[in-house]
């Protein structure tokens, strides 16, 4: 098996390019838009991205499996002695990409056996690269970053996201009504790769949302790299494995976890 190094790199070269991608689509518009399960809105720059990354993917490691949004949505993955899997949200921010707002990333990340191995994600409207690997702390264009040292839940800036499907919101509505009421305020920015990658650099101190495991898979290494505390504030589902599951996702610094997953619960 390739070392995790070399993984990086071909991870980060994907990722600078699906940007180009973006940047190039945008300068254009002539990107199209649509619906998928009625209610999700999907453009053709995430079909091309996607089908880029699988295909360079394919080519360059066959034996490995990929989970990505677009294209291969349903792979289970269970944990021991599986292929490496790659994990890719193609765009995550959709709808700040189709309204020309620049919180827009792709989202790398490689799982072995069930476990987080690296991540990159890439923001091009941002000009920013963060990525992680196992061990090796999280950076962001290079530079080493880390969660902020938030103690006091009074004064945390709280990230997070809402379902596109709108049932859950009856539920969803009085937690955000407990967070705005404890902690400093909440900020809504589309793209959960990014608010991860925001907590592991200190500008937001938490974020939490249910979300898909491609919106997580690379966000998730690299903020536990940068010293988040993460974990679930809630009942998760069975079919991935937990460092994949993105159910109830709570990720903070390490002294305001606690209570934010009882304000959570
Ligand atoms: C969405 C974004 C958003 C989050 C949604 C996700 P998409 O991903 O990450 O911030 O609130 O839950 O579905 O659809 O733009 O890839
Ligand atoms: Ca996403
Ligand atoms: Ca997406």
């Amino acid at each position: 098996m390739a070392a995790l190094a070399e993984y990086l790199v071909f991870a980060k070269k994907l990722a600078h390019h699906a940007g180009v991608m973006m940047l190039e689509a945008r300068q254009s518009s002539t990107f199209e838009s649509d619906y998928k399960s009625g209610h999700e809105l999907v453009t053709s720059v995430d079909i091309a991205v996607d089908d880029y990354l699988c295909s360079q993917i394919r080519e360059q490691y066959p034996e490995h499996d990929i989970f990505s949004e677009e294209s291969t949505p349903d792979l289970l993955i269970c944990g021991e002695n599986s292929a490496p899997v790659w994990v890719i949200d193609p765009i995550d921010g959709t709808v700040n990409f189709a309204h020309g707002l620049p919180h827009v990333a792709v989202s790398i990340g490689l799982y072995i056996n069930g476990k987080r191995q690296l991540g990159v994600v890439e923001a091009p409207f941002l000009g920013q690269t963060y990525w992680a690997v196992l061990g090796s702390g999280a950076y962001c264009n290079d530079e080493k970053i880390s969660v902020s040292n938030q103690e006091n839940l009074r004064n945390a800036l709280v990230a997070t996201g809402f379902p596109y499907r709108k049932e859950t919101l009856t539920e969803l509505v009085p937690k955000v009504g407990r967070i705005l009421e404890h902690c400093q305020d909440v900020r809504r920015n589309g793209s959960a790769a990014l608010d991860l990658c925001a907590v592991a650099h200190g500008f937001m101190d938490a974020y939490y949302e249910s979300v898909k495991p491609w919106d997580m898979a690379a966000g998730a290494i690299i903020a536990e790299e940068a010293g988040a505390s993460i974990g679930h504030f809630g009942d998760i589902r069975k079919e991935w494995p937990e460092a994949l599951n993105g159910d109830c996702l709570l990720v903070s610094t390490p002294k305001i976890y606690e209570q934010l997953a009882s304000l959570l619960k």
